[in-house]
């Protein structure tokens, strides 16, 4: 077998509740004679994805949403399949990149999935002669339901769009526990260090950071946050971190992990404060949080190996992991979230695509929560993998839970 299908193969084993909405696709054929434009990471959990869409009769044309994550053996198997088509390639220029979109969005896709908000963004600018042919569409991530909500602020975005990332089913689970693990364990596939003992600095203290700092404390680092949002801050300080701004964190650092979905985190100004020998890497959606173009132009020397590259200024080595895109999937190694985080994730993603297929002509453009039903939907079927039974309200607490008579 290729390897792209034993890819996929491994994956579908932990991803059960993905596999009975996709029995249940493949009966009732909800997206037969539909096409549906995916702009994600290519890789096998995402493939798992395309397969339960395709089972449920939609035809998929997907290309990566970022140039680095991309596993060519899975593009590769995905496009092996009947009524799959992948134009995703890793270390794509930006050229291959945009064509990857474009090639998606010639095929008029009906639904679109985003991770990043890419595949929309082209759809509203380049591509508006296509617009109509679109019924909705879902994001997958933080930094792409950012940019949707700006889009809609301006009355730019055309059609309703499922925010899958806010739903508690994702973020609790996908920003926390995979972020968290994921970028730690591609840190520590990486370069091989140790993380105990270590000083972690996390810039961001949201669902990501969170998830980034525990996970780093439950290895023995001792860890720093960085925030711009005092009652995160405060958070972070009632969690037991320490926290200061970027500015003191730099110079005391072993590695640094950004999570801001922000811009110019981590600048000239620190780098020269940091010490030798640090290791920066980002967990962000873009390559934007730690300024790497700033040390290309001003490293007196760069030394490359597999997924680091290493930076010397004025005799200060810096290691950058993924060239400061996401690590946990742009690092050589970085396999992304842990497959059972993206079952659920993903499991969201195939019910909002229902939900727009089905009723998306009815809701107005702009950006939408995920209906709780599905939400709740998704945790169920978990439960009942997991064999976990929890209570039911019962008829009197209902009453009591929606009724306001009730007092001392
Ligand atoms: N690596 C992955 O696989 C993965 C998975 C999910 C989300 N993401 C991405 O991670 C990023 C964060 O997502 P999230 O869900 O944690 O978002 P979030 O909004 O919950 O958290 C971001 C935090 O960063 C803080 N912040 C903003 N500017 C800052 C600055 N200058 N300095 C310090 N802190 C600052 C904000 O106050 C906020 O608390 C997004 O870009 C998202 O798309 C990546």
């Amino acid at each position: 077998m290729h390897s792209g299908d034993l890819k996929i193969r491994w994956a579908r084993q932990y991803m059960p509740v993905l596999s009975s909405i996709r029995e249940r696709f493949e009966q009732e054929k909800p997206f037969a004679g539909m096409t549906i434009g995916m702009a994600l990471h290519v890789e096998a959990k995402t493939a798992v994805l395309v397969e339960t869409l395709v089972a449920g009769g939609a035809e998929v044309h997907i290309t990566g949403c970022n140039p680095l994550s991309t596993q060519d053996d899975v593009s590769f198997a995905l496009n092996t399949r009947e009524g799959i088509h992948s134009y995703a390639k890793r270390g794509a220029t930006v050229e291959e990149y945009y064509a990857g979109i474009d090639r998606v969005l010639d095929a008029r896709p009906a639904v679109t999935i985003d991770d990043g908000m890419d595949l929309i963004h082209r759809l509203h600018t380049e591509r508006r002669e296509i617009l109509d042919a679109v019924i909705g569409g879902c994001e997958e991530t933080t930094t792409g339901v950012h940019r949707l909500r700006a889009m809609a602020r301006e009355g730019a975005l055309r059609f309703p769009v499922i925010a899958v990332n806010d739903t508690p089913m994702k973020r609790f689970f996908d920003n926390v526990h995979g972020t968290g693990e994921s970028s730690l364990a591609a840190v520590m596939i990486t370069t091989n260090v140790l993380i105990a003992g270590r000083r972690v600095v996390v810039a961001g203290y949201g669902y990501c950071g969170r998830g980034l700092a525990q996970k780093a404390r439950s290895l023995g680092a001792r860890v720093i946050v960085t925030e711009v949002d005092p009652r995160r801050a405060l958070q972070a300080h009632m969690d037991g971190f320490e926290v200061m701004p970027m500015d003191a964190a730099a110079a005391l650092g072993d590695i640094f992990i950004t999570t801001t979905g922000n811009t110019g985190i981590i600048t000239e100004r620190h780098f020269p404060k940091m010490k030798s020998g640090a290791i920066l890497a980002n967990a962000g959606h873009f390559d934007v949080e730690i300024d790497v173009d700033w040390l290309e132009r001003n490293a007196d020397a760069v030394e490359r190996r597999e997924g680091i590259n290493t930076y010397i200024l004025d005799g200060t080595a810096l290691h950058v992991l993924a060239e400061g895109r996401l690590v946990n999937l742009a690092t050589p190694k970085g396999m992304g979230h842990p497959i059972e985080v993206m079952d659920l994730s993903f499991a969201v993603q195939a019910l909002s695509a229902l939900h727009i297929a089905r009723h998306g002509r009815e809701l107005s453009p702009g950006v939408h929560d995920v209906p709780s039903a599905i939400d709740e939907e998704v945790a169920r079927l978990k439960l009942d993998v997991l064999g976990l039974a929890i209570d039911r309200l019962t008829p009197e607490q209902e009453d009591y839970m929606s009724s306001w008579t009730i007092g001392t």
